[in-house]
């Protein structure tokens, strides 16, 4: 498909998330000839500046991570100015509150004016990089304004960013916000884990394949373990964190999507009604989940790679005696014919021992009857481990028969890697999703419902844990988390993958 003529406008031009992502995903699309050919980018910001000094601005960041080899997909090679020459010719800013009439309706009077000069067909895709107390406000502004009413062909979409509501009630009165001025298919709420080419490719290996569907319930797997475990602090983050913590930041978002991608029915065709459809399924058949089965923790001062890093309590903007969580673990259990009795333990973390986002689905072990009279007394378990990141790519662990007279065995492994294949490292994930909202293929966006659902599982753990405090920090930076996430699992008789 080929992206048609529109404009993109970003609420928080002048912020982080644009700086960060949105426009390095940009600069990438526009480098492969991915833009609109017809295309008008406009920034709107409370920020006082000028579109010269706004393009400068991002354009010293981009080449800033290139240099040092950060952010971005392309993150090897210098910024080409032609290309950026191209996509700043498509730019102006507006400054202006989000709150006032007046800012929409000048938006709207310089989007008319684009239209007419650049024949962007009426199409406009909003993109709100903006906090989140925003959403709603910028939404009704929108409204307001007309510029949310789609005429003929044309289409008018909203991109939303996470957090989508704090709990499920705000949960609930956003979408309720949002869908006053909106139909559900003008909406996007972009969960960036669903761009990551590893998590697609989730749905690749479970229905391009005849292999793995037939072993994938519970008659074949004992459970899945899935972990999120990052490195990073809260880096400048602080303040938002402190009021968001572990669960609000990953959970019913990220986790939860790569938990429904493993989880979900086959859907009847790829397309995004369909899929989102199977994925809400997977939510409204877990059970909510039991105080008793979720972990939090806060780190402590540790160590990382030799270097020493300070406690949650001592980063910048948060309360030196901060109760928020920077790490979560749970045990959910998905009640439908599938998965019934078949545990997910979940687990996320800031400042863990390493970066890695995996899925490990442990199947049963096979009946041991035969190698009874031999020496051998213990079977390796066989694992499906589908790396997300920073490795990417699945490996399939088994037992084989270890070479001499003797019969043992030893735990083998079957690997692909996305590098050594493709020649390729997977992007980012925003330029997907971007693109994505440009042909209107919703099908990697969340939907209100779906939201809802996972609200509803991790709301009764929310609540316990506003009214019990934590005896914090129980982790050390740069350790697995806390002691009690082992005994989730020990209690019943597995073990975590060691991160
Ligand atoms: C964001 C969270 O949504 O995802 C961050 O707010 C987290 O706290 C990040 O670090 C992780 O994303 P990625 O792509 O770096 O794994």
């Amino acid at each position: 498909p080929v992206a048609p003529p529109c404009a993109m406008v970003i609420f928080g031009a002048a912020g982080d998330l644009t700086k960060r992502l949105v426009m390095p995903a940009l600069y990438n699309l526009c480098c492969s000839g991915l833009l609109p050919e017809n295309f008008a980018l406009v920034g709107v910001d409370l920020v006082q500046q000028d579109k010269d000094a706004w393009a400068q601005n991002l354009h010293d960041f981009l080449v800033s991570t290139r240099k040092k080899g950060g952010e971005g997909a392309d993150q090897d090679h210098a910024v080409d100015e032609t290309a950026w020459g191209r996509l700043a010719a498509t730019m102006s800013y507006l400054s202006g509150d989000f709150s006032s009439e007046d800012t929409f309706e000048r938006l709207s009077d310089h989007l008319e004016k684009l239209d007419h000069e650049k024949g962007l067909g009426k199409n406009v895709l909003f993109y709100l990089a903006v906090a989140e107390r925003f959403f709603g406000s910028t939404v009704e502004g929108l409204g307001r304004a007309g510029l949310t009413v789609q005429e003929g062909e044309s289409w008018r979409r909203v991109v939303i960013e996470k957090p989508f509501g704090h709990d499920l009630a705000s949960a609930i009165a956003l979408d309720k916000q949002v869908l006053s001025v909106l139909s559900e298919d003008q909406v996007y709420r972009i969960d960036h884990f669903l761009g990551k080419e590893t998590v697609q490719n989730i749905m690749a290996l479970r229905f391009a394949n005849g292999l793995f569907e037939p072993v994938w319930n519970r008659d074949r797997i004992d459970h899945v373990q899935i972990t999120v475990a990052e490195t990073v602090g809260v880096e400048q983050r602080g303040s938002f964190y402190e009021h968001t913590g572990a669960l609000r930041d990953m959970v019913p978002n990220h986790v939860f999507q790569l938990l429904a991608m493993t989880a979900m029915e086959p859907p009847s065709a790829f397309d995004a009604e369909a899929i989102r459809a199977k994925k809400a399924e997977v939510f409204t058949s877990m059970h909510a989940l039991a105080p008793d089965n979720a972990v939090r923790g806060q780190y402590a001062a540790g160590e990382l790679g030799g270097d020493p890093v300070p406690a949650y309590r001592d980063e910048a903007h948060v309360s030196p005696t901060s109760v928020t969580e920077t790490f979560v673990a749970m045990k959910v259990m998905i009640d439908n014919w599938r998965w019934a009795g078949v545990p997910f333990y979940l687990r996320t973390g800031k400042r863990m021992s390493k970066r890695k986002t995996e899925i490990a689905i442990r199947f049963k072990q096979a009946p041991f009857a035969m190698f009874r009279n031999t020496r051998v007394d213990v079977l390796g378990d066989n694992w499906l481990i589908i790396s997300i990141q920073p490795e990417e790519g699945i490996r399939l662990q088994f037992n084989a028969k270890k070479p001499g007279p003797m019969l043992t065995f030893e735990r083998v492994s079957m690997n692909f890697n996305y590098d050594d294949w493709f020649k390729q490292a997977p992007s980012t994930g925003y330029e997907t999703l971007i693109f994505d909202c440009f042909i209107g293929d919703a099908t990697l966006f969340q939907r209100a419902d779906q939201l809802e659902a996972a609200w509803r599982v991790v709301q009764p753990v929310v609540d316990n844990w506003a009214l019990h405090d934590a005896s914090f920090p129980n982790y050390a930076a740069g350790s697995a988390g806390p002691e009690e996430a082992n005994h989730l699992l020990e209690r019943e008789g597995r073990f975590w993958l060691p991160i």
